[in-house]
């Protein structure tokens, strides 16, 4: 088993992060949109939030591990066969989406600690408020979330379709590596 990364090589504990990210992401996602609808009497109005919240700070404490990761254990080299616009354009998106993700669990955050409650993760321990700023903040983080939340879909779906493409069109082991294989392993 191969922890770290190499230089042609993504390690176990990035794979696993990887998409245990992307499936908290779009689990977190459609949780979100569904438990906006419930009514006051449904026995999920509560218990969703909670399920929502507790996973989003979970969440949040793996990307703070992958970020530290990324310099423990840097990703591998980009492969011979990417053009300059390739590693520029998959540069970007990834730094984008790290970026988007972090705004996404800060106006969380936000939203939840608005009125200076904190956040009970699972009943385990808590979060407490910061910034509790009277008024907007919860609105306005609100609408942030929301936005944020649509974006990092769309742009990983598109990032998504991106290693598709490597796969089925340029023959290429893009995606093979996101599962571990070794740039000589075809
Ligand atoms: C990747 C992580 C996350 C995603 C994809 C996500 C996604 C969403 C979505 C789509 C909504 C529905 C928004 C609407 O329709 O108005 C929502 C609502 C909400 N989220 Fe998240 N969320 C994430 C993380 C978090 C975190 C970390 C927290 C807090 C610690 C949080 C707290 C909330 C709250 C309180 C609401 C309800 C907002 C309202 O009542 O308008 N979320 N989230
Ligand atoms: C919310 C969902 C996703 C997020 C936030 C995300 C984020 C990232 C990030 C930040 C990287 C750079 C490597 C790293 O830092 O670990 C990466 C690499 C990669 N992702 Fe995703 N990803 C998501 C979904 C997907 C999906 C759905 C696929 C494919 C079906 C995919 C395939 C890949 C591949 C193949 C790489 C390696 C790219 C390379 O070698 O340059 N990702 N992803």
């Amino acid at each position: 088993m191969l922890l770290k990364n190499t230089s042609t090589h993504f390690g176990h504990i990035s794979v696993l992060i990887h998409w245990l990210v992307a499936l908290a992401v779009y689990g977190m996602f459609a949780l979100g949109l569904w438990m906006v609808t419930l009514s006051y009497y449904d026995t999920w109005y509560h218990r969703a939030p909670e399920l929502h919240k507790s996973i989003g700070i979970c969440l949040f404490i793996v990307m703070v591990i992958r970020v530290i990761w990324l310099f423990i254990s840097p990703p591998p080299k980009a492969l011979a066969s990417y053009s300059p616009l390739t590693r520029i354009g998959s540069k970007l998106m990834h730094h984008t989406l790290y970026i988007v993700l972090f705004g996404i669990l800060a106006s969380g955050y936000l939203i939840s600690t608005a009125e200076g409650d904190p956040i009970s993760i699972f009943g385990w321990f808590e979060v407490p408020a910061t910034l509790t700023a009277q008024g907007i903040q919860a609105d306005t983080a609100g609408v942030i979330h929301l936005y944020l939340a649509w974006i990092v879909v769309v742009l990983s779906l598109l990032h998504g379709l991106a290693a598709f493409k490597h796969h089925f069109i340029d023959h290429d082991l893009t995606l093979k590596r996101m599962f571990g294989f070794n740039s000589d392993e075809k």
